[in-house]
């Protein structure tokens, strides 16, 4: 990274925190907690990884309940419109709250408040919101917690921060994260999106697309296998064009050999696949790869050719069938799992029935399906045609019955077979059962301790449920 490109050193502004820090929590007896809400994709989990990292160096602890924290934040996402409601809904639950604790601090950060209308709302509507920032300068975090924390106006109280910027170029390297599992970790290798796909907010809420250079997330990588990290998934809008941009001559199947070279690392996912992007090397680098997940998000949104080009995706139904049953025949025990959206400007019967049509033929492993949403500023927001809510809704019980059908039929497939499970936690209904990840992404329950977890074990996934197995050690 270029001189001009690089921040200063954040530790100043997390040992300035952590002063302030320290003495409020003397004086109160106490030690200052947080809470930190995240909403959205693994770019959002891997944000508040790096604020929940700042805020444990700056002195503050874990407080499991939102209401009760000395400082709140909210990292929101604003794919489609049930995540802003879902925001609001948290905001509007601590109105009360805020009254009686004026020293609380509340903060939100992440792609809402990037968009305009999103960021009037907060500032006019709930105006006992502290400090807002964007995805752009969350590597500002230190240096805005100092600021809120200083804050005063001229009655003494605070007063509203807000920073956002437009974008940036710059990548930061240096802040502090606490992984919510010690045994994975996910690794941005790209920030933005250059995208443009014509329902999407995300290119104008996270900016440009860059990469990261290979030998920082090599680093990054190193490091966390040495810390005990065994699972990494790779983060980015669109991992395939990686590279793009970048001085060193590098695609993301080359970085993806080097990541398998890394010591310690057992698996590798990724995150997500664009179909336009997808190159044989990957398949091929996939196929011989003995770390690389046996599993592929591959977003087909839609089946309808007319569709994904009105919806600029640059692929049609059937190169996208195409592309899926290559991959299966060079690489026969993967999961291909999808994103779909259904009601779609102009989306006809015809087009459903495309759809419907790609899922029988591609036999999807899973999917997402998602009613459509109208983002202000995106191209689809003003194509005429918008679908009606009802007949949105009819069209979307009808997918997702499919998906689900076909799901369930090729997640039983591997009934009776002994496969790998990386154990992630004690389950939370059953404290007799673990529950782990199986390579191709299927969730597995079976008995355990506590002692498994982070760890591969061989299991035989004796039953079936639909979408997650019941398993037994072997
Ligand atoms: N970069 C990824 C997708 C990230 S957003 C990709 O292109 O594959 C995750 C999913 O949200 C998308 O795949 C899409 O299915 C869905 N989505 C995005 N915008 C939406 C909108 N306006 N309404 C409904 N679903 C949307
Ligand atoms: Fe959105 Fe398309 Fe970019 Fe994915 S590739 S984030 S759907 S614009
Ligand atoms: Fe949401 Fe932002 Fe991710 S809009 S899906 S949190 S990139």
């Amino acid at each position: 990274m270029t001189e001009d490109n690089t921040y200063k050193d954040h530790s100043e502004y997390i040992e300035e925190a952590g002063r302030i820090v320290r003495a409020r929590s003397k004086a109160a007896g106490r030690r200052l907690t947080y809470h930190v809400t995240t909403f959205g994709c693994q770019m959002n989990a891997r944000d508040s990884e790096k604020l929940t990292g700042v805020l444990e160096a700056c002195g503050y602890v874990h407080e499991d309940d939102e209401s009760l924290a000395d400082l709140v934040i909210f990292n929101t996402c604003t794919i489609r419109d049930n995540a802003d409601q879902k925001l609001y809904g948290h905001l509007g639950s601590l109105v009360n709250v805020k009254r009686r604790r004026e020293d609380m601090i509340i903060a939100v950060c992440g792609c809402l408040p990037q968009e305009k209308t999103a960021y009037d709302r907060i500032v006019n509507s709930y105006q006992f919101v502290d400090l807002i920032f964007g995805t752009h300068n969350l590597f500002d975090f230190p240096e805005l917690l100092v600021k809120v924390l200083t804050r005063q106006d001229v009655k003494g109280r605070g007063h509203l921060i807000s920073e956002i910027w437009e974008d940036t170029d710059r990548i930061v390297e240096d802040l502090p994260a606490k992984r919510n599992y010690s045994f994975k970790s996910g690794v941005n290798i790209m920030f933005g999106c250059n995208n443009y796909c014509s329902y999407c907010i995300v290119p104008y809420v996270r900016g440009r697309e860059r990469s990261r250079s290979s030998s920082d997330i090599i680093a990054e990588i190193e490091s966390l296998a040495a810390d005990g990290v065994v699972e990494v998934m790779l983060l980015g809008q669109n991992v395939n064009s990686y590279g793009r941009g970048l001085d060193e001559d590098i695609t993301f199947a080359g970085l993806l050999r080097e990541v398998e070279k890394i010591d310690g690392i057992e698996r590798i996912r990724f995150m997500t696949s664009h179909p336009k992007d997808l190159s044989d090397e990957l398949i091929d680098v996939m196929a011989h790869s003995g770390k690389i997940c046996r599993h592929i998000h591959l977003p087909l949104q839609s089946g309808s050719s007319r569709l994904l080009e009105s919806m600029n995706r640059h692929y049609t139904k059937q190169q996208y069938i195409d592309l899926a049953l290559r991959i299966r025949e060079r690489i026969p025990d993967i999961a291909i799992t999808t994103d779909l959206i259904i009601g779609y400007p102009g989306e006809t019967e015809e087009d459903i029935e495309d759809t419907l049509d790609v899922i029988d033929k591609v036999r999807f492993d899973g999917a997402f399906t998602f009613i459509y949403s109208k983002r202000s500023g995106t191209k689809a927001a003003s194509m005429p045609d918008q679908v009606p809510e009802d007949v949105a809704r009819k069209n979307f019980a009808t997918v997702l019955e499919k998906v689900q059908q076909v799901s369930c039929e090729q997640a039983s497939m591997n009934e009776g077979k002994v496969m790998d499970v990386l154990v992630e936690e004690v389950n939370r209904q059953d404290s007799s059962l673990v529950t782990g990840r199986l390579s191709n992404n299927l969730t597995v329950h079976f008995p355990g301790d506590a002692s498994l977890i982070g760890k591969i074990v061989p299991v035989k996934l004796a039953e079936c449920k639909g979408f997650y197995y019941i398993g037994e050690k072997m």
